[in-house]
């Protein structure tokens, strides 16, 4: 009782007008949009996040902007859910994923050739043959880009080239974690892990007015495509086969329900011997009919010969 009604007060001292009614709204809001369930601890978080949108709008309440959000465009929909996104990610996250998926690269099996006589136009067709004969991996929740280099710098590492046959996917919901992925461009504080000698492989040191930063290097980057993708969207624009999907410390966000249907869909879009990397909190055991586990929190198919 007593933190209910420091709760409410915490909720009426605020800059604007912020009640329970409307974080209930908003987790439903947001949990229809990106299947991402807000526990009720994420109530602070809310304010701060969303606060910003009201500033962008001249708002005083939620109320108002909530009623707003209903009857607005996509783009207010898409900052809605860009503020609502936690994007925590570092480079060699889970370092033990590395290796094994270096392992992985150097045995799978090879690609098949793709038929480009039913490309629908010259850069549909030239897309396909860019991507003829190559191994396909998919990075569902890529946030600002550090995982699909990883996995780029273990492609280069497993076929020691700078331009080996990999295409890596990478998608996420939120735009703008998206546009900074595809810019490469990363504080020297994100890259303090990283030992010096691949820091001097793998990326430019800024200059002058640069100096402070460092970018991925040109080859790295060109493996990898960035594209918006929901998981929690009925239809992904999206074709496999892929010979890993890295979805990891994104289900967190989800329910049971909603995980479980996302791998059901991501089952038949990997191809034999495929793997699925989760994040180190992220079980599929509730999901064995479908996945079935294979090394620290590497899945395969489970009704497919690995
Ligand atoms: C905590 S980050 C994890 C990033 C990275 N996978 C890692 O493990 O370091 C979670 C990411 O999932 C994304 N996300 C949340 N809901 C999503 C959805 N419905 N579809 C696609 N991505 C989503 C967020 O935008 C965020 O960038």
């Amino acid at each position: 009782m007593l933190e209910t009604t420091t709760k409410a007060s915490e909720l009426a001292s605020r800059e604007y007008n912020y009640t329970q009614a409307d974080f209930e709204k908003t987790k439903k809001l947001i949990y229809d949009h990106a299947g991402i369930s807000l526990s009720d601890s994420k109530q602070n978080m809310v304010y701060s996040r969303l606060a910003r949108r009201l500033r962008v709008h001249g708002l005083k309440s939620f109320k108002e902007y909530l009623n707003l959000l209903e009857k607005a465009n996509a783009t207010e929909w898409q900052e809605f859910v860009n503020a609502l996104t936690t994007n925590l990610t570092s480079f060699f996250r889970e370092n033990h994923h590395f290796p094994i998926l270096e392992q992985h690269l150097k045995t799978c099996k090879k690609p098949q050739p793709v038929n480009t006589q039913d490309a629908s136009d010259l850069s549909d067709y030239l897309q396909k043959r860019r991507n003829l004969n190559k191994i396909h991996l998919w990075c569902s929740a890529s946030s600002t880009g550090e995982e699909p280099y990883s996995m780029a710098i273990a492609a280069i590492r497993a076929f020691n080239s700078f331009t080996p046959p990999v295409h890596i996917l990478a998608s996420d919901v939120d735009t703008q974690v998206l546009r900074k992925a595809e810019e490469g461009v990363y504080s020297l504080d994100r890259v303090e892990k990283i030992p010096q000698s691949v820091l001097k492989e793998f990326f430019y040191k800024g200059k002058g007015r640069n100096e402070g930063s460092v970018r991925v290097r040109d080859e790295v980057r060109e493996l990898v495509t960035f594209r918006k993708i929901n998981l929690l969207e009925e239809f992904w624009s999206i074709r496999g086969p892929f010979q890993a999907i890295f979805c990891r410390n994104v289900m967190i966000y989800f329910d049971k329900q909603t995980q479980y249907k996302i791998l059901k869909k991501f089952a038949p879009l990997l191809d034999e011997g495929g793997l699925l990397f989760a994040g180190h909190s992220e079980s599929l055991q509730f999901a064995s009919d479908i996945f079935r586990l294979r090394s620290n929190t590497v899945y395969e198919v489970a009704n497919k010969k690995g």
